[in-house]
């Protein structure tokens, strides 16, 4: 089969980069990105390339190459599912907040409502791709709904999931370590497998392309994002001996990095790991683990949630006992809210959960993040429901500038590891903040020596 149109359901921080990419190296396919929300669209369209929707370092340049020539952002979604032959599903599956699985099952409303508005409308064959992360077994429930909703055509389910970092996005689509394609194994699976491994070959070696069964490749994302989330919670439980015992994590970190069978990756201790992904997915493995009965299974994989919890829980723990017990009526500067640097995305940014902590021993934010709006760190906030929206706005502010943020500030807290935190000029801020001026180093970033020659007085995670 000869792909020549295809169509994503979701705009969002998979769904409008992968698309983009895929567009850009493969000019002969027309793609087509619909999205329900009118404003995401319009975003994407806009004339001022700089003004997608999404920041990610390389993604507007791409989308200037290919927007209008084989790109288009559209809310059309009915149109775009009729022409494509491949529809991929990149749609939000959060964390059920009600009912059944409530804080641990992915809500798959969104994705069941793709599925019955691809029945509805298809004429002819699809290949419908799940590209969002969802529980193993999935695709039987998207296939159910399908074939027995539909038009009597025939529908093929692959399964494709995304292992793009956010931040990173455009260089992890452009140079991905692997792509996965997870297809049933009977012939018309295997051609539709075929199809999809056609497209990625336009730019991706064929020894990068893995094809297993659909189950395997579901759970592969899971278990990717399990893997890599249970370093980072290892990294920061030791982090926690090291400041006990003398030890230095970054030292650590170092000397089991070599060890070719650890390797140096993922072993940065922090504030705690934030994004869309790893509590989601893991919250996921476990509640599946307990479905089946597998409580030990569940219960090892729900400790890396909890230690977690713990390390961004420790760490505004530390930030109110350091400032002598209280931190009511002072302001503390915090340096970033995304959930990592070189993007916009702040879902479960530790920053969100730390500021809910101080805002409850009565601190002031002093929020600035070169990417995101002071209009979103209130949403974060006001999403925890902890207290009213009034509350947090009279609690929180955001700023234009770092300097105008940590002017008078009692302490900072670095919060997101963006590279020009590590430029400013940290005398002048020193120079207008109260004293003892104190720096909480959430990611590990700044000099110690430095600060401490200017006067700080400077705490990193882990020594
Ligand atoms: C993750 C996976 O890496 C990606 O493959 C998958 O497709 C989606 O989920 P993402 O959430 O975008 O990607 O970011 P990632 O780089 O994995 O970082 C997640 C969190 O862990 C961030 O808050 C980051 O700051 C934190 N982190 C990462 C650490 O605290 N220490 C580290 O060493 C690495
Ligand atoms: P991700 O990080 O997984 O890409 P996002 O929340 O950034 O998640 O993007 C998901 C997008 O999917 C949102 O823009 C949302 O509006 C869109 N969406 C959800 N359901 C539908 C639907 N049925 N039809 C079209 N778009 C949808």
């Amino acid at each position: 089969m000869k792909i020549t149109k295809i169509c994503c359901i979701g705009a969002g921080y998979v769904g409008g980069p992968t698309m983009a990419v895929i567009a850009q190296k493969c000019p002969h396919i027309q793609v087509t990105v619909v999205d329900l929300n009118t404003d995401r669209i319009a975003a994407w369209n806009d004339e001022d390339v700089n003004n997608i929707p999404i920041y990610e370092p390389g993604l507007s340049a791409i989308v200037a190459e290919a927007r209008g020539r084989n790109l288009f952002f559209s809310t059309e979604v009915e149109k775009a599912i009729d022409d494509a032959q491949i529809i991929f599903i990149s749609v939000n599956t959060p964390t059920k907040t009600y009912g059944k699985g409530k804080g641990m099952a992915a809500d798959l409303k969104y994705i069941e409502l793709c599925a019955r508005q691809i029945a509805k409308i298809a004429k002819d064959d699809k290949i419908v791709v799940e590209k969002s992360t969802l529980p193993v077994r999935t695709a039987e429930a998207i296939k159910s709904i399908l074939d027995n909703t539909g038009n009597h055509v025939q529908f093929q389910i692959l399964s494709n999931p995304e292992f793009l970092a956010e931040g990173t996005a455009v260089e992890d689509l452009l140079n991905p370590d692997r792509i996965l394609i997870g297809g049933d194994p009977s012939v018309e699976g295997q051609n539709a497998v075929q199809a999809l491994v056609d497209v990625y070959s336009n730019w991706v070696a064929p020894e990068k392309i893995l094809t297993t069964n659909l189950w395997s490749s579901e759970l592969s994302k899971l278990t990717a994002n399990a893997f890599l989330a249970q370093r980072i919670s290892s990294i920061n439980a030791l982090s926690e001996l090291c400041e006990k015992t003398g030890a230095n994590i970054n030292e650590v970190a170092k000397a089991i990095g070599m060890d070719s069978r650890i390797g140096p990756k993922f072993l940065k201790a922090s504030v705690g790991f934030g994004g869309s992904c790893f509590q989601k997915d893991i919250l996921n493995l476990v509640y599946i683990a307990k479905s089946y009965g597998l409580t030990a299974v569940a219960d090892y994989w729900e400790q890396v949630i909890i230690m977690n919890d713990h390390q961004k829980k420790r760490f505004s723990n530390n930030v109110v006992q350091t400032l002598y017990n209280t931190v009511a009526d002072k302001k503390i500067a915090f340096l970033g809210w995304a959930f990592k640097k070189d993007t916009n995305d702040t879902r479960e940014s530790a920053a969100i959960f730390v500021a809910d902590d101080l805002i409850n021993e009565q601190a002031q934010i002093a929020v600035y993040d070169p990417k995101v709006s002071h209009k979103k760190v209130l949403a974060d906030l006001d999403y925890l429901e902890t207290r009213s929206t009034e509350k947090n706005a009279k609690a929180i502010s955001s700023f234009e500038s770092p300097y105008d943020a940590c002017k008078e500030a009692h302490a900072i807290a670095i919060l997101t590891e963006w590279d020009e935190f590590v430029g400013y000029d940290w005398q002048k801020i020193y120079d207008n903040m109260q004293k003892p001026a104190f720096v909480f180093d959430g990611r590990n970033i700044l000099n110690k020596v430095e600060l401490e020659a200017i006067g700080f007085v400077y705490q990193a995670v882990g020594s």
